[in-house]
């Protein structure tokens, strides 16, 4: 790997975009089973971002697999590499000013705590997305349970390949006992506290 490479410095800094946009840069990083409810919610937040003149984006898990992840699969290797790409895509929306939720499992601690490190302290907002597996189960909105349950599908998150829950999340929202509206309050709610919005 080369290493013949330089950091080039841009004379607009982070800070400069964050004041033009009169609000503060983070990233949302939602995690949890397929089918808890992550891109919903991002979506609800990004929409009531949206509308508070909040300059948002959500990268998801299905869209981004279409296209920057198109080449990976579901094996521990690629999910590892999947989730790397988008910690430092992520990186690059809080540095443009940006308020960015991203919607993938992202299964393993380690990994999520590998992406936390590449942000100033309070820029990473873990938010683990939880719902029970039975009832992620009974929703499946994509089939992708029942076809993993028959083997049609192999090494499904919470099937036959392991989600660790987070250690410490920022926010944790019960996916099954709050509306949508409520839950995206509640993220909302903490943007405000912690000052990110006004
Ligand atoms: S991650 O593990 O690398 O974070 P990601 O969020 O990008 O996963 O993709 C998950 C989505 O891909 C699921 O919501 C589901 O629609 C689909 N999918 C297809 N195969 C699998 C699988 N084996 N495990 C989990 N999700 C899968």
């Amino acid at each position: 790997m080369t290493k013949s490479i330089v950091w080039h410095h841009s004379t607009i800094t982070k800070a400069d975009r964050q004041r033009l946009n009169q609000h503060k840069s983070c990233v949302l990083w939602f995690t949890g089973l397929s089918g808890s409810g992550k891109s919903t919610l991002a979506n609800e937040i990004d929409r009531r971002l949206y509308h508070l003149g909040i300059r948002s984006y959500i990268l998801d898990g299905d869209n981004v697999r279409h296209g920057l992840s198109k080449d990976l699969g579901f094996g521990k290797k690629d999910r590892i590499e999947n989730i790397r790409r988008i910690g430092e895509v992520a990186k690059l929306f809080v540095d443009s000013g940006q308020i960015v939720s991203t919607a993938f499992i992202s299964p393993f601690r380690k990994d999520r705590d590998q992406i936390r490190k590449l942000f100033p302290a309070g820029e990473f907002i873990e938010i683990y997305v939880n719902c029970p597996l039975n009832i992620c189960e009974k929703r499946d909105p994509k089939g992708l349970y029942h076809k993993a349950r028959r083997g049609e599908i192999r090494e499904f998150t919470g099937i036959d390949s392991p989600y660790e829950i987070p250690a410490n999340p920022e926010l944790m929202i019960e996916t099954n006992k709050y509306s949508i509206n409520k839950a995206a309050e509640m993220v909302i709610d903490y943007l405000r506290k912690k000052e990110f919005i006004q």
